[in-house]
């Protein structure tokens, strides 16, 4: 979703006024005041114009974040609250989209926060610049050359713990996309004097210390050095330690830095050596000797120490040990060596630390320029940031040459800041057509020239003294300026042709004071030409040149003797000029930006708003001035659409919607204001307002008349909610009621419908119960006349036909009756069937006695066919042993009362198997006909009536009985020969066989037998006889019958005897006629 637009201000919750422009009434009070109430509420940005005013807040802020960085970016400049960053955005903007080469100008005292100033600057431009591997790379090493400027460059001070002892100036090059492509650094005027001395409380270079804390042992060793800072006398050992600084943690990211630059191994070896030497020559001391010619001579103490520094140099030690004790001059193709004294050996030495040191470190910059130097030669955008020192004063006269020289580099931006922004003034009113009115303000042209004019200019004066022959002093060079300058307006000297300040105590004699732009400011004279002539001996020169060690020997050009130039070297002075005029040069072609710092206190901590000391700031920075010169013309001006777009409320032919040009809308709207003539202009694309007050009333009428549409709006919006609300609720109260009525009715109808539906039921069921009624009526009627007209016609037909029907109607329907009462007997006599089992005795009642007869031969009937069906069933075998058991039946039923036990018992008639058992062999061989009974009987003996165990054969032809043990035959009877077989009624197994009278076998008499199985003997005997002989053998059955034995006759008698012997039968001879069988 896109985001949503917010025209926003800077005048929008303004704390103070946002752009000093607008400040109301314009004096210092108000200006300071309205500093310390944004610095309060933590607002350290301030505008004039579009200059920036930063305070340094000495705490993190949270108001540099990647968010902020996207808050600002694209935005314009008046458009969000005052930072730097809107600054930044407006200057790269300008430079990528109007090909405007840019320059931001830092300017403030020590601690103000320049440094920080021109880091967020490019920190702000690396993130909204192009993005890419190789433009990533380049960002990196323009950012990763700071820590190595500042390492090398940066101290220590009383003011600042990170003091920048350098001028720095950095083009970043971008191509036409607005890509970075590479950088140019330039330095100004290292303090090199840092090097051997440092003010109390102050401290040198970082990188001494960072070399001691953080190089490993190992490293410290090669480079000779020891982890002890006090064992260097250059090393000031107050604060030597600073609070929040981790030097050995900075030493490693130094390291880190120096190698993303693009720094080799071997020239990073070869720097630490270099600051190693430096660091050690400060170890060298000296002792005088007194010489015979009378002249001092100096001898070095302890010559370890410079052994060492040989060691590390590749110097040879004799020629610096030289180098040391002597001066050569030459002119004129002469030579003139003299030898130098203890004071000028030490000076000698600390020159050489100094030039070492600052050598080296422009020699650092312009490797960094190699690294980052842009590798296309198409024309490029240039964006310069100026990280230079600001104004100095120090109390007490202590300001000196380099105070001297820092000073008029500021009186220079002064005046560039003078030109460019009147000059951009001047050409914006002309480009906009406005009548340009004279502005008063201080040109400090007049000091610049008093510093740096060729002829009479301090500067040159000074150069002057020291190339004249002849004894040259601070005091001549003093004397010099009074006579030059006596009458320049901005130049006080107690010593001058002027007698102004012939009396002025509070300047000494040894000083002059310079009116700066920004202050007054006295200087001690004394240095000032010693440190504008930059004296390195020649000897010294020429042994760093034979050093046997590349870095140092570049660093030393002038000692190589094939170029010897007996032309002295540019002093110090005028290099500062030239190199301010070559900046001055290079800032004039570009669009100016300037961010002005300032410093709130000088305890380096937050929150605390020193008064005096920014009142004195603001001062020298002439910010007042630049308001007044801002102010000078039109205080505010503003394109004619955003000054419509927010003062278009204050006139109802403007609000809401202005639909002719822009221009003509702020006419109508400043005209319907009334605002007075004088008050404005009409650029070509801007409105110029001339009086803050004006724009405040301006302010004012808006935020009245946006209270005003708030509470408008507020109230539409209010009677819109209600009005919406209540459509709404009327719109829902309709759809309820429809609802609820639609409930209601269909409620309604269901329970009518319901009550119809019961109502017409009862109805339907009356009337359905009445007609079913008058049916059932008449049905009724109907049936009662069919029974009237059946029993008319019956009587009719009766009456008709009873004289036929009289005479056959009994019997028919007696036959009828008979008939269905058979018909019903026979049905159900098919149900009630017994089984088919002849046993089974059932048989169904009988149901009419007339069926008496019938049921019992039905039953007959059923019984002799079960039976005809069991025999049916029957094999032949069965057959002929039911025909036995029939024939027993006959002989014996009802007759003897040992038939009814032998019924169940199968007939066997073999029971002696003779065949098998080897026993009865014999017998079988004697018997050659078919036995039918072989069984073991009791012969009764006729003399006693005992019993004895015979084999009982029965044959096709003979009955035989032979001896149960030997098997021998003892009687055998020819089946024609027996008569009858006797036995009593009872339940015994006697009986006695009869043979005929004069047969053979009937001489031993007939044979008195018992057998278990009587019944089944006397019944094959009766068959086979049968069979046999065709005729019917005779068995007697009686309780008493006789017996022929021999030839008597005995009585066999049968009686019903005890139960003493069991249940067998017992036999006595009586007498001689009467055998008696006891039968139990
Ligand atoms: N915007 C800032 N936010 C937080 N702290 C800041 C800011 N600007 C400066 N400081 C603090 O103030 C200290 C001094 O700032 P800086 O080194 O930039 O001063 P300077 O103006 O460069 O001084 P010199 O002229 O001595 O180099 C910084 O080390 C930092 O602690
Ligand atoms: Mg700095």
């Amino acid at each position: 979703m896109a985001k949503m637009e917010v025209k926003t201000s800077l005048l929008d919750d303004m704390i103070g006024v946002g752009d000093m422009v607008l400040l109301e009434p314009l004096n210092e009070d108000s200006f300071i005041n309205n500093l310390k109430k944004r610095f309060d509420h933590n607002e350290v940005y301030t505008y004039i114009g579009s200059v920036v005013i930063s305070i340094n807040p000495y705490r993190s802020l949270p108001i540099y974040t990647p968010e902020k960085v996207e808050e600002y970016r694209n935005r314009n400049f008046y458009e969000l609250s005052p930072h730097i960053f809107a600054l930044s955005d407006e200057a790269y903007r300008s430079l990528r989209d109007q090909d405007k080469d840019q320059c931001i100008l830092i300017t403030g005292e020590s601690g103000a926060g320049k440094t920080e100033a021109s880091k967020l600057v490019m920190s702000y431009v690396a993130a909204v610049c192009g993005k890419g591997a190789e433009v990533n790379q380049v960002k990196e090493q323009l950012l990763q050359s700071n820590p190595v400027l500042e390492a090398f460059g940066n101290a220590k001070t009383v003011r600042n713990d990170n003091s920048s002892r350098f001028g720095k100036y950095m083009d970043i090059e971008f191509d036409f996309k607005g890509d970075p492509l590479g950088g140019v650094i330039s330095n100004y005027l290292l303090e090199k004097s840092r090097v051997v001395k440092q003010p109390r409380g102050e401290r040198n270079f970082h990188i001494f210390y960072q070399i001691l804390s953080g190089a490993s042992e190992e490293f410290l060793c090669k480079l000779k050095l020891e982890r002890d800072f006090s064992r260097y006398n250059y090393l000031g050992l107050d604060s030597a330690r600073v609070n929040g600084v981790d030097d050995a943690s900075n030493f490693r990211t130094v390291r880190n830095a120096m190698q993303i630059v693009g720094f080799m191994d071997h020239e990073t070896q070869s720097v630490f050596e270099v600051v190693a030497a430096v660091l050690k020559l400060g170890n060298i001391e000296f002792k005088p000797e007194s010489r015979a010619n009378g002249l001092d001579e100096s001898k070095i103490k302890d010559k370890n120490e410079l052994k060492e520094i040989c060691e590390l140099t590749g110097i040879d030690q004799s020629v610096l040990e030289r180098a040391f004790s002597f001066r050569t001059v030459e002119a004129k193709q002469e030579k003139v060596s003299t030898t130098l004294n203890v004071a000028q050996a030490y000076y000698a030495r600390d020159a050489l630390a100094k030039n070492l040191y600052s050598r080296l470190f422009s020699w650092l910059v312009t490797r960094i320029n190699e690294s980052i130097k842009a590798q296309t030669k198409v024309r490029k955008k240039v964006m310069g940031v100026l990280d230079i020192y600001g104004f100095e004063i120090f109390e007490n006269a202590d300001n000196s040459f380099e105070q001297f020289i820092i000073n008029y580099c500021n009186e220079k931006l002064q005046q560039i800041f003078i030109e460019l922004t009147l000059k951009e003034e001047q050409e914006e009113y002309i480009r906009e057509g406005i009548e340009w009115t004279h502005i008063e303000y201080f040109n400090n042209a007049i000091i610049c020239d008093l510093i740096e004019n060729n002829q009479t200019g301090i500067l040159a004066m000074l150069d002057e003294e020291c190339l004249r022959p002849g004894t040259v002093t601070d005091e001549t060079f003093l004397e010099k300026l009074n006579q030059v300058c006596a009458t320049h307006q901005h130049f006080e000297s107690r010593m001058s042709k002027c007698s102004r300040f012939l009396n002025d105590t509070s300047l000494p004699h040894s000083c002059f004071r310079i009116q700066h732009y920004a202050g007054k400011v006295m200087y001690q004279v004394e240095g000032f030409v010693d440190k504008n002539n930059d004296l390195l001996y020649r000897d010294l020169s020429q042994a760093m040149w034979k050093a046997n060690h590349s870095l140092i020997k570049a660093l030393f050009p002038e000692g190589n003797p094939a170029k010897i130039n007996l032309k002295r070297p540019p002093t110090a002075g005028s290099q500062f000029k030239a190199s301010v005029a070559t900046l001055m040069k290079n800032l004039q072609t570009k669009n100016p930006n300037y961010i002005r710092c300032i410093k709130p206190n000088d305890k380096k901590a937050a929150h605390i708003f020193n008064e005096a000391l920014v009142c004195h700031q603001i001062r020298y920075l002439g910010l007042l001035e630049n308001v007044r010169v801002r102010r000078a013309g039109y205080a505010f001006r503003q394109p004619y659409e955003p000054c419509l777009e927010r003062y278009k409320m204050l006139c109802k032919q403007t609000w809401p919607h202005w639909r002719g040009p822009a221009r003509a809308g702020v006419e109508v709207l400043f005209n319907e204001l009334g605002i007075p003539e004088e008050e404005f202009s009409f650029g070509r694309s801007k409105i110029f307002i001339r009086n803050p007050r004006t724009l405040f009333k301006l302010e004012d009428l808006r935020k009245q008349r946006l209270e005003d549409l708030a509470t408008l709006i507020e109230k539409i919006y209010r009677g819109w909610k209600c009005r919406t609300r209540f459509l709404l609720m009327k719109k829902c109260q309709v759809v309820i009621a429809s609802w609820y009525r639609r409930y209601s009715q269909q409620k309604k109808y269901q329970k009518i419908k319901s009550s119809a539906i019961t109502v017409q039921s009862y109805i339907r069921g009356w009337k359905a119960r009445k007609l079913l009624r008058e049916l059932k009526h008449l049905k009724r009627c109907n049936e009662a006349a069919t029974v009237i007209a059946a029993y008319w016609h019956g009587t009719q037909v009766r009456r008709e036909y009873r004289k036929f029907f009289r005479a056959n109607a009994g019997r028919k329907i007696y036959e009828f009756t008979l008939q269905r009462l058979m018909q019903k007997y026979f049905l159900e006599m098919k149900n009630k069937m017994p089984s088919l089992s002849p046993i089974d005795k059932n048989w169904p009642a009988r149901p009419y006695l007339f069926l008496d007869s019938t049921h019992k031969e039905l039953k007959r009937i059923f019984h002799l066919w079960r039976c005809k069906k069991y025999r049916d069933q029957f094999t032949d075998q069965q057959k002929l042993i039911y025909e036995e058991k029939l024939e027993a039946s006959e002989l014996f039923k009802d007759k003897k009362a040992l038939y009814p036990a032998s019924v169940g018992q199968p007939f066997q008639g073999a029971y002696l198997e003779i065949s098998e058992n080897p026993k009865y062999k014999k017998l079988k061989d004697a018997v050659d006909e078919k036995i039918i009974i072989a069984e073991v009987v009791n012969k009764i003996n006729r003399a006693n009536g005992k019993a004895a165990s015979r084999i009982f054969l029965l044959t096709k032809n003979n009955v035989l009985l032979a001896d149960q043990k030997s098997g021998t035959i003892k009687s055998e009877v020819p089946l024609g020969d027996v008569t009858k077989v006797s036995m009593s009624s009872q339940n015994d197994g006697f009986f006695a066989v009869h043979l005929k009278e004069g047969s053979e076998a009937a001489s031993k008499g007939d044979f008195l037998l018992s057998s278990d199985h009587l019944i089944e003997m006397a019944t094959k005997l009766y068959r086979t006889t049968l069979s046999q002989t065709k005729q019917k053998l005779n068995i007697e059955i009686s309780d008493e019958f006789l017996v022929q034995f021999k030839q008597d006759k005995v009585c066999v008698k049968f009686i019903q005897g005890s139960q003493k012997n069991g249940n067998i039968p017992t036999c006595k001879r009586k007498n001689n006629r009467l055998l008696e069988v006891a039968v139990p």
